[in-house]
């Protein structure tokens, strides 16, 4: 079994989740690798895909979307998990938000997906550069201000077990999601 865990990002956290899924996936005698959606060119080969982003403005970043727009021929019937990783999942009634509108339903149309999850992510406003703050504060769509979630708020053993359940559903150990 292979498997692409393939990752949008700009600051490199969504590709350390991707890192973390891959291991995870490995340790159950899985072939897995992650991948930048920008250096994948293909997708032969793979029996499944756990494609993850990070958002910005309120949507995912557009290299996700080209990379599934160019590959969904390839990738076919075959099973896909996706994650995303935000900061407006921290708000209050954020993941509700995050489910209605950052999960564009419309690329994904005709595809197999059988799970989609958010988890919360990584900002570190220090790293940012000007226009980004730009982006940040004109254009981030939350309640309140995105300088409340300066921090790393990754949760790995979340994040962990849900590599764990997709192995388990791959490799047949488990029944798969609704
Ligand atoms: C310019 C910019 C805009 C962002 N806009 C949003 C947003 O609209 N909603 C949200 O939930 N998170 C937003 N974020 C937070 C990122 O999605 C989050 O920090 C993610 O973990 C970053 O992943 P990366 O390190 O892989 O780039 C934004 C971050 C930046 C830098």
């Amino acid at each position: 079994m292979k498997v692409l865990v393939a990752y949008a990002t700009a600051h490199g956290s969504t590709a350390e989740v991707a890192e973390r899924i891959s291991s995870a996936l490995q340790k159950h005698g899985i072939n897995a690798t992650a991948a930048n959606v920008q250096n994948l060119a293909s997708v032969e080969g793979y029996d499944a895909f756990i494609l993850g982003t990070a958002v910005h403005a309120g949507t995912w970043l557009p290299d996700m979307t080209a990379f599934i727009k160019r590959t969904a021929p390839g990738m076919g019937l075959k099973p896909i998990y996706l994650w995303v990783n935000c900061i407006r999942i921290l708000e209050q009634f954020g993941y509700d938000h995050v489910v209605e509108y950052y999960m564009v339903p419309e690329v994904l149309d005709g595809l197999n997906v059988r799970e989609k999850i958010a988890f919360a992510g990584k900002l570190r406003l220090d790293e940012v550069d000007w226009n980004e703050r730009w982006t940040l504060a004109a254009r981030y769509d939350g309640a309140t201000w995105p300088s409340n979630f300066d921090g790393d708020f990754r949760d790995w053993d979340k994040i962990g077990e849900w590599a764990g359940k997709i192995a388990g559903e791959l490799t047949g150990e488990a029944p798969k999601s609704q």
